[in-house]
């Protein structure tokens, strides 16, 4: 039911912006709200949250990576873009993050492997972008994706276990990262990656960051209970009260992490799901909570054969 609005507006804004040579809002305009508008309860939540900026008359601004700076891939190459292998631009391919749980594993949210349509992607219709800060650059690894595990409690309309795997053809040449549970990490700051839309409304080229305060499930609940949500343990939250930092559409998919000082590395405590707007005031941002998906993860890496 969701799919008609997404079109005739994605339609609509194609058509209003299509004169226009090379331009950077393209990429965002053809999949603007790519999993945000076709959620029934997600458009409802899109229009209270404008309801909210306005009421709390805030004068912060959002910015996807939303209040974002450029980041360095070298220290965490293991953040990799998710692609349309029919799409050769980089720039143009990439729709969601991810990260490498393993050399020919990529886990990122199950909203991710759905197009525009809501159809389920095949495996031969995605590529994973290894070791590129710049997308639309031909640097790093543009690897194939030979196939796509979706959780199984994920249904397009619903917000619950947003997880997915995704098996490489052939090994990343990038690091790993590991998963880590906050219940155990003295973190209160964690840091998310994405080339997703920012303040201006566009897409970027380069892959940003952004570090934003972890949100008690508490607080997040009283803030999405008169959305009509709940925040589960299988989610958690992150942002400003404020607003001005958030994750955004085109981010989906990607690592939010905390750097564990006891391990001396970053572990992967979240992967970006959904949210009220983007860098609103009164809203955070919803992620996957990942450690409550360890157990999911080792089974399918078992029933993958995977090491
Ligand atoms: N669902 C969006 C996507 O597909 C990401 C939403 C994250 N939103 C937020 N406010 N943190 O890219």
């Amino acid at each position: 039911m969701s799919r008609p609005a997404f079109r005739s507006v994605a339609q609509t804004e194609h058509t209003l912006i299509s004169s226009q040579p090379r331009d950077i809002n393209r990429k965002w305009l053809l999949r603007a709200c790519a999993s945000a508008c076709r959620h029934p309860l997600l458009r409802m939540l899109l229009v209270a949250a404008v309801l909210s900026v306005m009421l709390l008359n805030s004068a912060q601004t959002a910015s996807a990576v939303v209040g974002g700076t450029v980041a360095t891939l070298s220290a965490h190459n293991w953040v990799v873009g998710v692609a349309r292998a029919d799409v050769a631009d980089g720039y143009y391919a990439q729709f969601c993050g991810g990260a490498l749980l393993a050399p020919n594993l990529v886990i990122t949210a199950a909203h991710c492997t759905f197009d525009e349509a809501n159809q389920p992607y095949e495996a031969s219709d995605l590529h994973v972008l290894v070791n590129r800060l710049r997308l639309s650059s031909q640097e790093g690894q543009r690897i194939q994706v030979t196939r796509i595990v979706r959780h199984a409690g994920f249904d397009i309309d619903g917000l619950n276990d947003d997880i997915a795997l995704l098996e490489l053809a052939y090994d990343a040449n990038a690091p790993m990262i590991n998963w880590g549970d906050l219940n155990d990490i003295a973190a209160e700051r964690a840091t998310v990656f994405g080339w997703g839309v920012t303040e201006d409304g566009s897409a970027v080229d380069w892959l940003h960051q952004a570090e934003l305060p972890i949100v008690s499930q508490r607080a997040c609940n009283i803030i999405y209970k008169s959305y009509g949500l709940a925040i589960t343990d299988n989610m958690l939250c992150a942002g400003n009260i404020l607003g001005g930092v958030d994750a955004c559409t085109g981010d989906s998919g990607g690592p939010l992490v905390v750097y564990d000082s006891e391990r001396a590395e970053w572990v992967l405590v979240g992967i970006v799901s959904w949210g009220a707007g983007c860098g609103a005031s009164g809203a955070y941002g919803v992620y996957t909570n990942v450690s409550a998906y360890a157990g999911w993860v080792v089974e399918q890496r078992g029933s993958l054969n995977l090491e």
